[in-house]
């Protein structure tokens, strides 16, 4: 063996182009059994599980005596012979020529066994390398490289906002509020205000990042940090927003589909509703919403805001997503523009995933005038002084424009069809809970 051959070791999901050659694997034992004198030895490395086959006459006694002291996670490199076996996990295995055992891994606590969400929340830095959870990460990787690759070649360009920052995005409500030597300032709750300022300066841009709110309650759709991916469009109305929005989503699960049948899998997510996810997705207004909830029974007034029960009933009524558009004015975020047609209706807009998920993405055209703008900011209460900057972009060529923003875990809870959004980010910060 030479030395620190991990070093020169492949990555387990590129096994199948070494076939008949002796590589090195690096891992972790995902489980481990004997019969007589040969081992077998399941090897995990986050991109794939092999089976190692060790047998005492091939590798010795003292190795053959490593290899029964294995426990469920402890590290270790394997050298050997790649083979194709079709009944092996993947379809290929490795013959063992010699093991390097890094650490014996001593009372893991998340077996194979049953745990409730409370220990094994408590326990997330091991817990994501458990099956499903893995799972859940790829497939939130994958969402995250589709929504890139699909602004980046429609000619939009990614350029990051703040997140330290005087200005108030949506509503004081939710403000996590921090000094800044002397000064208040807040995590953001959005990127949009520079990402508007962004779109003048690149016509096209889009935003990526962490995203705050103190959401003094614990649901299963509530993040106090969560990431936000929002496009901005100069030269861009309402309808246009709604054509972005549902081409980016139909790219999205198209390469969910395309690139994580495994892992969908494993997370047993019948596939059948995300095939229906094709553009274009119908559209209601926000006063036929309440007409429909309504009909359903609901005790609901034109005027309030639709809370969970209110969108699982109205998304529930169609097969793919649909879009809400035009809401009371007086429930929507002063920065929105107001329906040239009825003055009580914002320009905005909300897609609903299917099979009860809600909210997924917010979006709306934006006020382009400067003296309405400025209207609203006093209205609101807002400081001038820290909307100076914003109010300029209505001063020097303003134009038309749009956006939204899409959830990150509110899109992978729907799409791998979570029944909490917890499970959608490595770390989850919420309500009652910040560690690990
Ligand atoms: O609807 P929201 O509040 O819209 C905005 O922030 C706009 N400024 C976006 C824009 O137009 N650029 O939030 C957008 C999306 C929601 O649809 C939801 O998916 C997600 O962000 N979201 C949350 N996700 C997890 N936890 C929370 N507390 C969330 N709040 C919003
Ligand atoms: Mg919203």
């Amino acid at each position: 063996m030479v030395e620190k051959e991990y070093m020169q070791a492949i990555m387990i999901i590129r096994v199948p182009a070494h076939l008949n050659q002796t590589v090195t694997l690096n891992g972790w034992v995902y489980n481990s059994r004997r019969s007589g004198k040969i081992g077998f030895l399941l090897l995990r490395d986050g991109t794939g599980i092999i089976q190692c086959i060790i047998v005492k006459n091939d590798v010795g006694e003292g190795q053959f005596e490593n290899f029964k002291n294995l426990t469920q996670e402890s590290s270790v490199s394997v050298t050997g012979l790649i083979v194709e076996n079709h009944r092996a996990p993947g379809g290929f295995e490795l013959q063992t020529a010699s093991l390097r055992v890094h650490q014996i891994c001593e009372d893991y606590p998340i077996t194979p066994k049953e745990h409730g969400t409370e220990f094994l929340m408590n326990r997330r830095h091991l817990w994501l390398r458990s099956k499903r959870q893995h799972a859940i990460l790829k497939v939130r990787h994958e969402i995250i490289k589709a929504t890139r690759d699909f602004f980046d070649s429609n000619d939009f360009t990614l350029v990051d906002t703040p997140i330290l920052t005087p200005n108030v995005c949506e509503g004081t409500t939710t403000l996590f509020e921090t000094e800044y030597f002397g000064q208040r300032v807040f995590l953001a709750q959005s990127g949009q205000l520079y990402g508007e300022a962004n779109a003048f300066a690149f016509g096209r841009q889009y935003n990526f990042g962490p995203t705050f709110r103190a959401e003094k309650s614990k649901t299963r759709r509530h993040l106090l940090e969560f990431w936000m991916v929002e496009p901005e469009m100069a030269y861009c109305d309402l309808e246009e927003d709604m054509r972005w929005a549902e081409k980016m989503l139909e790219f999205i699960v198209t390469r969910v589909l395309q690139n994580r049948q495994d892992e969908l899998e494993i997370l047993e997510r019948d596939t059948s509703m995300l095939e229906k996810v094709k553009a274009p997705f119908p559209r209601v207004s926000y006063s036929k919403c309440v007409d429909m909830l309504k009909a359903g029974g609901f005790d609901f007034e034109w005027g309030g805001d639709f809370g969970s029960p209110e969108e699982t009933y109205i998304s529930g009524q169609f097969d793919r997503p649909l879009i809400v558009h035009r809401f009371p004015s007086a429930i929507k975020a002063f920065y929105m523009k107001r329906d040239p047609m009825d003055e009580n209706l914002a320009m905005g807009m909300d897609i609903l995933a299917p099979e009860g998920y809600g909210e997924i993405i917010g979006g709306s055209e934006r006020e382009a005038d400067h003296d309405i703008l400025l209207r609203r900011i006093h209205e609101d209460g807002l400081s001038l002084e820290d909307f100076q900057w914003y109010l300029d972009l209505r001063k020097f060529g303003s134009v038309p424009h749009s956006g939204f923003g899409m959830g990150i875990e509110r899109t992978v809870t729907w799409i791998c069809k979570l029944s909490h959004l917890r499970e959608a980010i490595p770390f989850p910060r919420m309500y009652g809970r910040l560690k690990p």
